[in-house]
């Protein structure tokens, strides 16, 4: 017996000559099986699941168990831990629960505490370790979900649409019909047609990244859907420009409402700013911005909600790095310090209620200038954020958020690990690294890409049939790796993190399995010697020799991935269904707690890639943020926690949605002017 060992057994007996009768012994839903994974040994006491996550739980031996604070109370209590190991070993996630729960006490002096050893508190956490320990408090288990409310709250659902009220509108035209480009045309190394800026092309950027898409019946509901997916359609993510001279937009920065197709004007910039601002930005240049808005997720997937904005964070990347290719533009994310992104969207303004905060996630330089696909952006930003900082102070600001719902439930871990892991985090500078890859397939197609990105849906049911061709198969996964010079990976100012662990269950002449695709910067060995002895690591004759495709092994894993995909039928009814395994570990420790969104960009952002592309192969696709941590790392053996799958998504023949509506997405917007991106067009 460890002399820690030694120290809790004499505390056990008296904690519990101290209480009488009474041990309280659980914080949390963690079932008995994860206390022991976490290394706690004595659990005395075990209940069924609570609304809310740090419930106290207690037991009086010989009695009825209690199973409210208010009954702990009644008995008084006191709370006990017996750990196995000493506390520097043990997990982050145990420390942040400890914490949690040492707040808990401290906040209610009812309770006798007593711990043994010092235990790291929330505190002392790094960033990092904070978001590691958010990653892993908000795991979905074979047997409980991450925490939520339990409960679909109707009367508290947030508006998917951002207005603000009182902003002067810039009416949009409706533009997407006339763009030219084809699908394939996106992935060229060199655009074969670049547009100017001008009011027509913005409104094209727009319509085709955030815009609507089509309108969907259910029930007695009728909604949106747009051209980018969200978890849930409830569309955390939000869209704003930054535009200095462009004809016909106010210099200053809007907001994008996607209903409405117009852009709301926030901060109008003085003449002699908006001056400084267009000389600071990279020449032709605009940029974007994004924030999220968590409640609109945590409302409905409660504490995995920060997980799932990040997802439909890089989904937006997507979408908008796509809608730029269409007009032949380049996209690339552009690190600035946090705080004076929130100034310069004036998020930190008054209107903006408790519990509804809107959070900025990232920015990007859009331009048609060639110069700005290889070229540094790292001169500019101090330049950029000098005089955008000078604008906005001095600009005139315009309209009122309007609140989204009449209540809100706080999710404290989603405040404390957006709090924890801000752009400021990032310690190394933007890089995205280069690669050594060939050209992207370009198969035999002339498909338009308005129609490709318009046309892309979720498929709820997929008809467990469907062949995917082989050379299709290869041509998704050719376009999945990371070119620093194609869309839409270009987008991305760091190098590749994610891999892909691979169920197949129907692509021609692919023997059905496991399959791997490397696409990431980790070396092929480590990721071998983290995952299953037994795989046999072997390249298909087919693959072509660029893509690092390999089988692992062979079977039927229908049900296994429908299993682990939170038993969703999808997972096993389509063509292939897919992990996106993300070098967890070694990013966090490298880049800093901001690499933590990142990698869930990155994972959305290659779910773009596949949505899309399943629409091209004629098949259909859907993003699943829903699936079972810890079995899905099992069936590939991967056990030390350096890497997370942390993104699925599945594809095949997708079954009639009979939802859809035969409806224009903007048929609404009745008398807009529908207009040509072609500024030659009659
Ligand atoms: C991050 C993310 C996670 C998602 N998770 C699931 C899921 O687990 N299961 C599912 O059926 N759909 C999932 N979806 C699909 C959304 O429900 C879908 O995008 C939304 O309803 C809008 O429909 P659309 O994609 O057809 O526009 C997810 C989408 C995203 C972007």
């Amino acid at each position: 017996m460890s002399e820690f060992q030694r120290h809790a057994e004499g505390n056990r007996q008296q904690v519990a000559g101290d209480v009488g009768d009474l041990c309280v012994m659980r914080i949390g839903h963690g079932n008995p099986l994860q206390w022991e994974r976490f290394g706690v040994n004595h659990i005395l006491t075990w209940q069924s699941r609570k609304p809310h996550a740090f419930d106290l739980i207690g037991c009086k031996a010989g009695r009825a168990a209690i199973t409210s604070v208010r009954q702990a109370k009644e008995v008084g209590g006191g709370f006990h831990f017996v750990s196995r190991t000493a506390p520097p070993a043990l997990p982050d996630s145990l420390h942040y629960v400890l914490h949690k729960f040492l707040r808990f006490v401290l906040e209610n002096p009812g309770f006798r505490c007593k711990l043994f050893g010092s235990i790291q508190t929330g505190s002392t956490m790094t960033a990092v370790e904070q978001a590691a320990a958010y990653h892993e408090h908000t795991k979905h288990y074979l047997d409980r979900f991450a925490d939520y409310l339990g409960h679909f709250d109707w009367d508290n659902r947030p508006d998917p649409f951002r207005n603000y009220d009182e902003a002067p509108r810039i009416l949009l035209p409706i533009v997407a019909e006339s763009a030219t480009a084809t699908y394939n045309d996106l992935y060229a190394t060199e655009p074969t047609r670049q547009y100017p800026i001008t009011l027509e092309t913005i409104a094209c950027l727009f319509e085709l990244g955030l815009g609507l898409a089509a309108w969907k019946k259910w029930g007695e509901h009728i909604g949106a859907v747009r051209c980018d997916p969200s978890s849930g359609n409830l569309h955390p993510t939000e869209g704003y420009l930054i535009a200095a001279d462009t004809s016909g937009i106010t210099a200053g920065v809007h907001h994008y409402h996607s209903h409405d197709h117009c852009l709301e004007t926030r901060c109008t910039f003085t003449d002699a700013d908006a001056a400084a601002v267009a000389s600071a930005l990279p020449a032709d240049s605009v940029l974007v911005g994004m924030t999220s808005i968590y409640w609109r997720e945590s409302w409905k997937y409660g504490v995995r909600a920060f997980r799932y904005c990040q997802l439909d964070m890089g989904h937006v990347i997507g979408s908008l790095r796509y809608a730029a290719a269409v007009l032949g533009w380049h996209c690339r994310m552009i690190s600035f310090e946090s705080a004076r992104l929130v100034g310069w969207l004036g998020l930190d303004r008054e209107g903006f209620v408790t519990g509804e905060e809107e959070h900025v996630e990232g920015f990007m330089v859009v331009t048609p200038n060639p110069v700005w696909r290889t070229n540094d952006l790292a001169p500019h930003v101090s330049g950029i954020s000098d005089t955008l900082s000078a604008a906005t102070g001095k600009g005139e600001w315009h309209g009122q958020p309007r609140q989204l719902s009449p209540e809100h439930h706080p999710w404290p871990p989603i405040d404390e690990v957006a709090a924890a892991s801000t752009l400021d985090t990032v310690e190394s500078p933007d890089d995205p690294g280069k690669d050594t890859l060939p050209p992207p397939a370009t198969p035999p197609t002339t498909i338009g890409a308005t129609k490709i990105i318009r046309q892309r849906r979720s498929s709820i049911d997929l008809n467990g049939e469907t062949r995917l061709s082989a050379d299709a198969f290869y041509v998704i996964m050719d376009r999945s790796l990371h070119r620093t010079n194609v869309a839409p990976f270009d987008s991305l100012c760091w190098a590749p993190t994610c891999d892909f662990i691979m169920f197949v269950h129907r692509v021609d002449d692919l023997t059905s399995g496991l399959y791997f695709l490397h696409r990431s910067t980790v070396a092929l060995e480590d990721l071998q010697a983290a995952m299953k002895p037994s795989f046999t690591w072997e390249k298909p004759a087919n693959a072509p020799t660029h893509i690092g495709f390999y089988h692992l092994a062979s079977g039927d894993y229908r049900e296994q991935s429908q299993i682990v995909s939170c038993r969703q039928e999808i997972a096993g009814d389509g063509a292939f269904s897919l992990g996106i395994l993300a070098d967890f570990r070694a990013s966090l420790e490298s880049f800093g707690a901001n690499a933590y969104r990142r990698m869930h960009w990155e994972a959305g952002l290659i779910g773009q890639l596949l949505y899309l592309e399943a629409e091209a192969a004629g098949i259909r696709g859907t993003g699943m943020g829903c699936f079972f941590d810890e079995p899905v790392h099992e069936i590939f053996g991967l056990s030390s926690g350096a890497y997370q799958s942390i993104y699925h998504f599945t594809m095949g023949g997708p079954c009639e949605d009979d939802r859809i509506l035969d409806r224009a997405p903007y048929d609404h917007l009745k008398g807009r002017a529908y207009a040509s991106i072609d500024p030659n067009a009659a």
